[in-house]
């Protein structure tokens, strides 16, 4: 398999009888047009990344503007509104990938000699599969028993909301995120990841999840329809190009547990740039256009991709050009026994493995998943990201007052935690 799947929605029984689907021959040239215009500046390694924008500008955006225009002849206005701020996300999508995953990226690619021949090795399988492992069960003991607070309160959440998302950042201040940053540095995954991108990486984020077998947020979206949770259910690919990320388990995961999965060398797999990215678009949409829990963690109506639960919603997306219907998160949208179905599962690995299994991989591109659990499993693990930015050292006198700043943030988090416990028991 070498082209990332497209997901036939017309011939979908949760969209049949919602159409007609229309053909529109304009959009759907404007859009190659608009695809072969990136493509070929994509593939301009000569050009700087700046210099690459502003010929994006020049000659990219008036086309996406173009399509726009005619899109919105015929739709229905509160639909238009949608797709417009999904093409305003497309673009700024487009324009990080040409920051940040431009061909230039490999030829100046400095971080190359900082490697010793274990990590060559280690990027050599990232590169090739789109994930690497490790394995530290020391960093795995000292993240947990650092993060009791943040357990606590995701213990609270599960209780409160049982069906819904169990996961939460672990702030600055927290001595989980400075274990699990220590964690990524002796590990050596910010090398990783500089070498593999080519840019210099700054740790991003740390955040701690807890998946258990009440979690149904993923389930049913075409129950309506009489179709049952796809065997696919789930599998994805990241939003953001310029964020490399890895998953920690903090304990044992078996075969029950939602351990990750990454579908082997999807990474790699050349697809439409200019298509993803409005899927991408309406996907990051979709939270100004459907009501959010107070957390913004899961949608009011309970599942996580809203635009495909409802008919009417359903019907908008047989409105756009076929090129342009689909999401990020398209594994719901797969028939079982069907062949591409078949043919992802059959490439899919699972990660399960002891307390420390570390897995890097390339989210933004490769398909993967994790978190189903089955009856009676768990999952505690910590995901940790690094985003391509500046990897600048702060001066001595800035990072001497932030660490006494962080002591009295790190009082003031713990009291607001403590008085959510006492209020929730
Ligand atoms: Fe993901």
């Amino acid at each position: 398999m070498t082209l990332f799947p497209v997901v036939d929605y017309a011939s979908h029984p949760g969209f049949t009888g919602l159409g007609p689907t229309k053909d529109d021959p304009a959009a759907d040239s404007m859009i190659a047009e608009i695809e072969t215009a990136y493509a070929q500046l994509c593939e301009r390694a000569e050009l700087s990344a700046e210099q690459r924008l502003l010929v994006f500008e020049r000659q990219v955006e008036p086309r996406i503007d173009s399509l726009l225009r005619h899109l919105g002849e015929t739709a229905a206005p509160g639909f238009h509104r949608f797709t417009t701020n999904a093409f305003l996300a497309a673009r700024q999508s487009m324009r990080d990938y040409l920051r940040v995953r431009g061909r230039d990226r490999l030829a100046h690619n400095s971080a190359l000699k900082a490697l010793s021949s274990a990590d060559l090795s280690r990027l050599e399988n990232i590169r090739r599969d789109g994930f690497v492992t490790f394995q530290d069960s020391a960093a795995a003991r000292d993240i947990w028993c650092k993060t009791w607070l943040e357990r606590a309160l995701l213990r609270v959440r599960k209780r409160k909301a049982p069906t819904r998302h169990c996961v939460m950042p672990l702030s600055p201040t927290s001595p989980g995120a400075a274990a699990a940053e220590r964690a990524a540095e002796k590990l050596g995954l910010r090398k990783l990841a500089e070498s593999y991108l080519g840019k210099p990486m700054e740790f991003c984020y740390a955040a701690l999840d807890h998946s258990h077998d009440g979690q149904n947020w993923h389930e049913s979206c075409y129950g309506d329809v009489g179709v049952d949770t796809a065997k696919t259910v789930y599998m994805h690919f990241d939003a953001d190009c310029d964020i490399i990320k890895t998953m920690l388990y903090l304990q044992d995961v078996g075969e029950e547990d939602g351990a990750f999965h990454f579908v082997t060398g999807s990474h790699a797999w050349e697809r439409p740039q200019f298509a993803t990215a409005v899927q991408r678009g309406f996907d990051s949409a979709s939270s100004d256009e459907f009501p959010l829990t107070e957390d913004k963690l899961d949608y009011l109506t309970g599942y996580y991709r809203p635009r495909f639960k409802q008919p009417e919603h359903r019907r908008n997306l047989l409105t756009l050009p076929a090129a342009l219907r689909g999401s990020t998160h398209f594994g719901d949208d797969l028939l079982d026994g069907s062949h591409l179905s078949d043919a992802l599962l059959e490439r899919e690995h699972a990660f399960t493995g002891p307390a420390g299994t570390v897995v890097m991989f390339d989210g933004s591109h490769g398909i993967h998943r994790g978190g189903q659990v089955g009856r009676g499993g768990t999952r505690w693990a910590v995901q940790i990201a690094f985003r391509a930015g500046t990897t600048k050292k702060q001066p001595f006198w800035r990072r001497i007052r932030w660490a006494g700043k962080r002591r009295v943030l790190r009082i003031r988090d713990v009291i607001r935690s403590l008085r959510q416990l006492q209020e929730t028991t």
